[in-house]
């Protein structure tokens, strides 16, 4: 019997979502057996160390689950090694850097304020008082194109170590082969994605590999648009090793760095449980029905984009080639993307204010918000809904100081919600 108190607030999370729309572009509703592994007995196990190479007895179950994790992952990405014990995107970024970097040592990355993500080198971050970031950006906000010349002159200046390309707020697609071939100009460089935001877009063949581009390294979470737990994951290119020997720093060694780095570098026991449900989402995104659901991901954004834009909404580059949207709100009805989050949350439509691009406006009341389709289309939401959600947006927009008409849309939304269950209780 589960603590009263605990399962009343369960109760009411269940209801939240079970209610409410999510926009928000890194989240999703996971299935019921990724949700069963994760609260399984594999939470009481210790495994300090990789299969086959634990340092505790009673391994049994949990090298073979960790190994398939292993394989699915690889399989998936097309990658020669994975490392699936990172606890989530950020450890995975900060094992990466501690693998192949030396303090001191410089990492070319995305501008926070252009898309990239707090991990790449936002100076709040301890990654950025051990190493030295430097920022790329977009040539041009209404069009997204990264500014590749900058960037080839950054990198022929800076010499970094890493070059890193990946984003948290981006709609459109980076040319890893522009990323690629400045990489390789670049002696020792390693090329790094996060694609924590569009793991499932790759995994569904919608979105570009960075490994066949020439990436050696790809970091993601596992809980946005790959709809599994929440969890990290690093993905390389090389020869896997002996984690238990230190070998020579070089490219064709990362995967035995990284392994190193991740243990006993950073972690202790890796938490099996949460590997147990990454083994069950990968095999959920290995069936054909993911290749579906990935591509139905981009349609209802490109949809939703369209709807905004009728609407009046600017959208940061004008619209979206991948799962999320950013829009100006400031640029576009004169409001921040506070009152913007709260006049919707108030109707459960669930996003988040966010910085565009030279942002005027303080970051806590931000010109934009974020908002995008993973977790919607995995309840089943297609272009023909995207509409409706524009519209409701709008409304409770123009009508943020009306309690009443908020209360009415709100009532609108919950009808239209329940239609669609989560996948959990299916
Ligand atoms: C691109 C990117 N990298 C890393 C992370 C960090 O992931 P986590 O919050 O799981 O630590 C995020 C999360 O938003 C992200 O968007």
């Amino acid at each position: 019997m589960i603590d009263d108190k605990v399962a009343q607030l369960i109760a009411g999370e269940e209801k939240r979502q079970r209610e409410g729309l999510e926009l928000i572009p890194s989240e999703n509703y996971v299935s019921r057996p990724v949700l069963d592994a994760l609260g399984s007995v594999f939470t009481n196990k210790y495994s300090e160390g990789y299969p086959g190479r634990r340092y505790y007895g009673g391994q049994e179950f949990t090298d073979q689950v960790e190994t398939l994790a292993i394989e699915r992952a690889k399989q998936l990405f097309k990658a020669d090694h994975a490392n699936v014990q990172p606890h989530s995107g950020a450890p995975a970024n900060e094992a990466v850097y501690s693998a192949w970097l030396e303090p001191g040592d410089t990492v070319l990355a995305m501008d926070l304020g252009h898309g990239g993500h707090l991990t790449h080198g936002a100076p709040v971050t301890r990654s950025a008082k051990l190493y030295n970031f430097i920022r790329y950006k977009m040539k041009d906000p209404t069009t997204g194109e990264i500014d590749y010349d900058e960037l080839r002159e950054l990198a022929l200046k800076h010499k970094p170590k890493i070059i890193l390309a990946g984003f948290s707020a981006y709609p459109r697609e980076l040319d890893y082969g522009k990323f690629a071939a400045i990489g390789q100009e670049i002696e020792g460089c390693l090329l790094m994605a996060d694609m924590a935001h569009i793991a499932g877009l790759i995994a569904g063949g919608v979105a570009r590999n960075p490994f066949d581009d020439g990436f050696h390294v790809i970091t993601s979470t596992t809980h946005k648009t790959l709809r599994g737990p929440r969890g990290g994951l690093i993905l390389s290119r090389g020869t896997v090793g002996n984690p238990l020997k230190a070998p020579e720093k070089t490219l064709e060694n990362i995967p035995t760095l990284i392994d190193r780095a991740v243990f006993p570098g950073m972690q202790g026991g890796p938490h099996e449980h949460v590997i147990a449900a990454k083994a069950v989402a990968f095999g959920e995104a290995l069936q054909p029905e993911f290749k579906d659901y990935a591509a139905q991901i981009v349609k209802n954004a490109a949809a939703l984009a369209d709807a905004m834009l009728t609407r009046g909404f600017t959208l940061v580059t004008g619209g979206t080639s991948n799962h999320l949207i950013l829009a100006d709100v400031h640029a576009s009805f004169g409001l921040d993307g506070k009152v913007v989050e709260e006049a919707l949350d108030k109707i459960g439509l669930t996003l988040n204010k966010n910085a565009v691009a030279n942002d005027t406006l303080p970051p806590y009341r931000p010109s934009g918000i974020r908002l995008g389709t993973p977790a919607i289309t995995t309840r089943g939401l297609k272009e023909e809904h995207m509409e409706q959600i524009a519209e409701w947006m709008k409304q409770a927009i123009d009508a943020r100081d009306d309690e009443a008409k908020l209360a009415a849309l709100h009532a609108d939304v919950v009808t239209f919600a329940l239609q669609f269950p989560l996948p959990s209780d299916i």
